[in-house]
């Protein structure tokens, strides 16, 4: 992972030029990484706000020999690669709240977008895009994102040095997806599980459709959030937006 690193001063996403490239054939664990992004893009048709030279806005192309079922896991393992690269680099103590919001005191540092590329033959690549929030000070987030975004730098008040930060999350990027292509998911759901916010408690699903209020008892092997809800039934979660009631 990493062999390949296409370095752009600015672009519009990273996600544009990993899919231009996965298109053109480059390899397994190339690296797309920006100083900054004039259209970033976030899950659910979102924007995502990419100051210039104060993230990690990067994408990484990966080309798993998976059945597209299990093309999710690797967006688990993603999250779980990322919080363990910020707190080596930071001691910071950060959360994983479903489906792949990294949190930082119940503030988002971290999103992730993993996006597939297929074509009649199956899955060709998966994209998974990283947006981390390093050294933004509040001010430099807009005004609707000051009370639920927040940067490593806020929480520590340090400034974070982005190559050593860079680094440690290609390293634990490559570790985890090995882990999970050598032994399989059940290590990984058992460290995600163990770094999310969002187990064991009650929370709000909002969904396109209805609402649900229940507890999130665990995910399955394909991310699928359990919901448990007063009535006892369970429910899988496939998208949504999560929200603690307390
Ligand atoms: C989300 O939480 O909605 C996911 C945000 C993903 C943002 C990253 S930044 C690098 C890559 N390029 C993009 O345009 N988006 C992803």
């Amino acid at each position: 992972l990493g062999q390949t690193i296409h370095y752009v001063e600015s672009c519009p996403s990273t996600q544009i030029i990993a899919h231009q490239l996965a298109q053109e054939g480059t390899p397994d664990g190339t690296i797309v990484l920006t100083e900054e992004q004039t259209a970033g893009r976030g899950r659910l048709a979102r924007k995502w706000d990419s100051a210039a030279k104060k993230g990690i806005w990067m994408s990484v192309v990966l080309r798993p020999d998976v059945v597209p079922q299990k093309a999710p896991q690797f967006t688990l393992v993603a999250a779980v690669a990322v919080v363990r690269a910020i707190e080596e680099v930071t001691g910071l103590k950060p959360e994983i709240k479903w489906p792949n919001d990294i949190l930082i005191k119940g503030k988002k540092s971290t999103g992730i977008l993993t996006e597939l590329q297929s074509d009649a033959d199956g899955i060709q690549a998966l994209i998974i895009g990283i947006g981390l929030n390093v050294n933004q000070s509040l001010q430099d987030f807009p005004e609707e994102l000051q009370d639920i975004a927040t940067s490593l730098s806020i929480e520590s008040g340090k400034l974070v040095n982005r190559q050593e930060l860079v680094r440690a999350l290609l390293s634990h990027l490559e570790i985890y997806t090995d882990l999970y292509i050598e032994t399989g998911f059940g290590m990984l759901k058992i460290l995600w599980e163990s770094y999310s916010s969002t187990i064991g408690k009650t929370v709000r699903a909002r969904m396109a459709k209805e609402t649900l209020t229940g507890i999130a008892e665990g995910i399955t092997e394909d991310g699928v959030l359990q919901l448990r809800t007063a009535d006892g039934k369970l429910h899988g979660i496939y998208s949504a937006d999560i929200e603690m009631t307390n």
